[in-house]
């Protein structure tokens, strides 16, 4: 199929790169200039595992073009995906002027008929505003519209495996023909039917997606469910975690039983330093904002995003009665990311941390192993170490603040012998504190109070 992808951040690249992995004809567009010149020119303007690969393969065996003018992206092509960004306006809406953009140049600009895709993280009755807008703006042409929801649930750090192996696809539709491109489109990925680049030797799971077909509300609202029920979860467990705290008990132990129940699963009951990213946080307050609209107060939810909030000003708190005094203090930092295998700072409790700890006037001396570039022109307070032993040498305190894999596997005797004085605050619960409390270290961690007897597995 002709298929063309309006957007090109990480969930466009993403469908980009792999609907042209698995055989189809796409073309990228991004309105972005200076994206889309790093674009030809061969370069990712974000990290992603997998994803450079991808896109570079695909550009060079001819599924994968970028257009340079937005009408030619939309002009000849059977289906059009709208990844455009939906960030959050001052109110705690989703900015949807991107998505209008693109609903009127589709409009114009189109010769023949289309299915229009919204995959960008929309609230509900975004899909009805579209297909109004494609009706409005299109009226002079002889094209038809046909508008569909299909959200994505992908996870930076692993997106490429997510959008290759899913473990649901979700689309919203209004009709059996949009019903039966969409199962077209998807269907390599529904029947496995393609080289996988990330697991050459078949699929992890074994088991083929499930293909949900439902309304466009509906499947417009499993997204900002998911997310939001998610971002539950983790401030669960951070409610657990600062339980586990005063009553000496550990959350690790405690979360790990209770996702024994396949009714709670094991999985985002890590507690730490809360949820950030460009997803959970603005998705939260969307969800909140959509409800409050139509008269529903979403408090459940409401009170799961403050107290997200307030774990970086109990991690503050946590540092500073250790350090006593946090001013003229030099902390170093390992991690800067939202999360481990990206880039991505936007949101990152890392960096809000970062943020409070210069405030106070700490010095801080920070490492992460991709996002060091992003947090510079972020947070040029901070100085930046090339690695994690000169980050620690001479400091009064190490936070770990983004779990990457790589710093459990530290040499901790090494960053014990150069900081000035060895106290380790785990913000994210990556290290055994056994481990860590017989190499020497003074060791804070987050819901595993001094005493335990758990032996994690880091
Ligand atoms: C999230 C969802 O997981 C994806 O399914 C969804 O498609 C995506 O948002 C989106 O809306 O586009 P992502 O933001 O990449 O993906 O990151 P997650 O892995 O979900 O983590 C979000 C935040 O929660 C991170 O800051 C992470 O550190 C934190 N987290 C996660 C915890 O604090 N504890 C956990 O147990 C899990």
């Amino acid at each position: 199929m002709r298929i063309s992808v309006i957007g090109s951040g990480y969930v466009g690249l993403v469908t980009g790169s792999c609907l042209a992995e698995v055989g189809h004809s796409v073309t990228c567009f991004d309105a972005d200039e200076e994206k889309a010149r790093m674009l030809r020119e061969g370069r990712l303007p974000l990290y992603e595992p997998n994803l450079e690969e991808l896109f570079l393969r695909n550009r060079k065996e001819g599924r994968l073009s970028l257009a340079k003018e937005a009408a030619e992206a939309v002009r000849d092509v059977d289906a059009i995906f709208i990844c455009v960004g939906t960030p959050p306006l001052e109110n705690g809406d989703a900015d949807l002027s991107a998505i209008d953009r693109v609903a009127r140049l589709i409009a114009t600009e189109s010769r023949s008929s289309k299915l229009v895709v919204e995959k960008s993280t929309v609230p509900v009755r975004t899909g009805q505003e579209l297909k109004r807008a494609l009706a409005v703006y299109g009226r002079s042409t002889a094209a038809a519209f046909r508008v569909a929801s299909n959200p994505e649930f992908l996870r930076e750090g692993s997106a490429v495996e997510d959008f290759l192996h899913p473990d649901r696809i979700v689309v919203g539709v209004e009709d059996g023909q949009a019903e039966k491109q969409l199962r077209e489109i998807y269907q390599p990925i529904l029947e496995g039917r393609f080289r996988c680049p990330v697991h050459p030797q078949g699929c992890p799971t074994g088991s083929a997606p499930a293909f949900v077909v439902t309304t466009i509300a509906s499947s417009e609202l499993i997204k900002h469910a998911s997310n939001s029920f998610l971002a539950l979860k983790i401030s669960y467990a951070n409610a657990l975690a600062d339980l586990c705290e005063r009553l000496g008990a550990n959350v690790e132990e405690v979360t790990r039983a209770m996702g024994l129940d396949p009714r709670i699963g094991p999985h985002f009951l890590g507690a730490g330093l809360g949820f950030g990213g460009f997803c959970f946080p603005k998705d939260i307050q969307a969800f909140i904002r959509l409800a409050d609209r139509v008269g529903m107060d979403f408090r459940l939810l409401k009170e799961a995003e403050a107290l997200n909030n307030r774990r970086i000003d109990s991690f503050v708190e946590k540092i500073r009665r250790a350090l006593w005094v946090i001013d003229d203090k030099r902390i170093a930092l390992l991690g800067l990311a939202f999360k481990p295998n990206t880039d991505d700072i936007r949101f990152s409790p890392a960096l809000k941390l970062a943020e409070r700890l210069l405030a106070e006037g700490g010095r801080v001396h920070a490492y992460d192993p991709k996002a060091m570039e992003k947090a510079r022109a972020a947070l040029p307070g901070a100085c930046y170490e090339a690695d994690p032993y000169a980050t620690a040498c001479g400091a009064d305190a190490l936070v770990i603040a983004t779990e990457w894999p790589e710093f459990a596997r530290l040499d901790w005797e090494k960053i014990r012998d150069g900081m000035s004085r060895p106290l380790l605050l785990d913000g994210r619960n990556l290290l055994d504190p056994k481990m860590a409390r017989a190499l020497g270290f003074e060791y804070e961690s987050v819901g595993r109070p001094e005493g335990d007897s758990f032996c994690a597995s880091a």
